[in-house]
């Protein structure tokens, strides 16, 4: 507590206006959260370590960016698409280290989901930004607390959980520790409005508001459909036409990446042993043995035969 007063004192002020940011980790979530920081009018960094993957994010932003302005064209004749595509795209700059990011006023980490990797990762950013720079962790399922202790300003640090596709989903979760100050929350959640979200707030608890009801339901249809209740088009069909949702559960499984559903229910699972509602279905872990993970790698319960952007199987 003393420490972190001092560290408190020793950063001075605030960030009071957010108009830089950086996104580290540019892969599913992390370009998405890219693209809309730029697409709101902040100059935004975007860092990955794997060039490839740098690569694809700056790729798949290149052509969301397009698309969404020419959707917007079809809708207004007067939009200037390749216009603002091009005023988007120069907001945007990448790199291959974090020092990029070390000036940014928020830098959202979407790094991979491993609790100890984010806090080795927090530890060494908490060294290199600006003093007085807030982090913001997209962290589906991990606490945010431990993530925010390690970075030595856990009073400039909150989970800021976005949904995936980031540039078409409205709503953004702006997660709490009892440490973050008032006015840091105040000032992200702005910012993620300002990105064209609608913001909802809560504690630090495990899977926040939406994964905490989503990921147990999944893993329902998924032991529906092992137990052979129904076939599991049935199931989808089901829940889209009778509950109203967008996708059946195990199109959503598969369209998030089965890969994630069973590294989050495997760690609620060790953490939380007497919580019915956290149990992972044998199917799940046989299909991510065997490179089944959904969308991304075209197969897992369904098969995806139309690449990276499509939503349906
Ligand atoms: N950028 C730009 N355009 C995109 C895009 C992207 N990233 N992704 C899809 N599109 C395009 C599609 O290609 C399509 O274009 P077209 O009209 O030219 O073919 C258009 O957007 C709309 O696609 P659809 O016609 O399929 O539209 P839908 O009305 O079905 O909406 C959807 C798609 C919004 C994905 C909808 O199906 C949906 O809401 N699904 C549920 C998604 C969901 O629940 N996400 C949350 C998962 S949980 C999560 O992310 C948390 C994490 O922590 C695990």
């Amino acid at each position: 507590r003393e420490q972190e007063k001092a560290n408190k004192a020793k950063r001075g002020a605030n960030v009071k206006e957010i108009t830089t940011v950086g996104v580290v980790g540019l892969g599913l979530m992390g370009h998405g959260i890219a693209q809309i920081s730029a697409a709101a009018g902040f100059q935004t960094v975007g860092v990955d370590l794997n060039a490839e993957v740098l690569a694809n994010g700056q790729k798949a932003i290149e052509t969301s960016v397009a698309k969404l302005n020419s959707r917007k064209a079809s809708k207004n004749p007067d939009f200037d698409a390749p216009a603002a595509t091009e005023e988007t795209l120069a907001r945007l700059s990448y790199a291959s280290t974090v020092d990029a990011v070390a000036q940014c006023d928020l830098i959202v980490e979407a790094i991979v989901e491993d609790a100890s990797i984010k806090q080795k990762f927090y530890a060494d950013l908490g060294e290199r930004a600006k003093a007085e720079a807030i982090f913001a962790s997209n962290t589906s399922s991990l606490a945010v607390a431990p993530m925010a202790a390690a970075s030595q300003r856990p009073d400039r640090f909150v989970g800021l959980h976005y949904f995936n596709p980031v540039q078409l989903m409205k709503l953004c979760e702006v997660v709490q520790t009892p440490e973050v100050d008032d006015e840091v929350v105040e000032l992200v959640d702005g910012w993620a409005r300002l990105t064209g979200k609608i913001t909802v707030r809560c504690k630090d608890t495990p899977g926040f508001i939406v994964n905490r009801l989503l990921v147990p339901n999944l893993a329902a249809a998924i032991a529906m459909a092992e137990r052979g209740d129904a076939a599991i088009q049935d199931i989808d069909a089901a829940m889209c036409l009778g509950a109203g949702h967008p996708m059946g559960p195990l199109q959503l499984a598969d369209y998030v990446g089965l890969d994630t559903c069973l590294s989050i229910l495997k760690g609620w699972c060790a953490q939380y042993p007497d919580e019915p509602a956290f149990f992972v279905p044998p199917s799940l872990t046989a299909k991510v043995a065997a490179g089944k993970l959904g969308r991304k790698s075209g197969e897992g319960y369904y098969v995806w035969g139309d690449g990276p952007a499509s939503t349906k199987p």
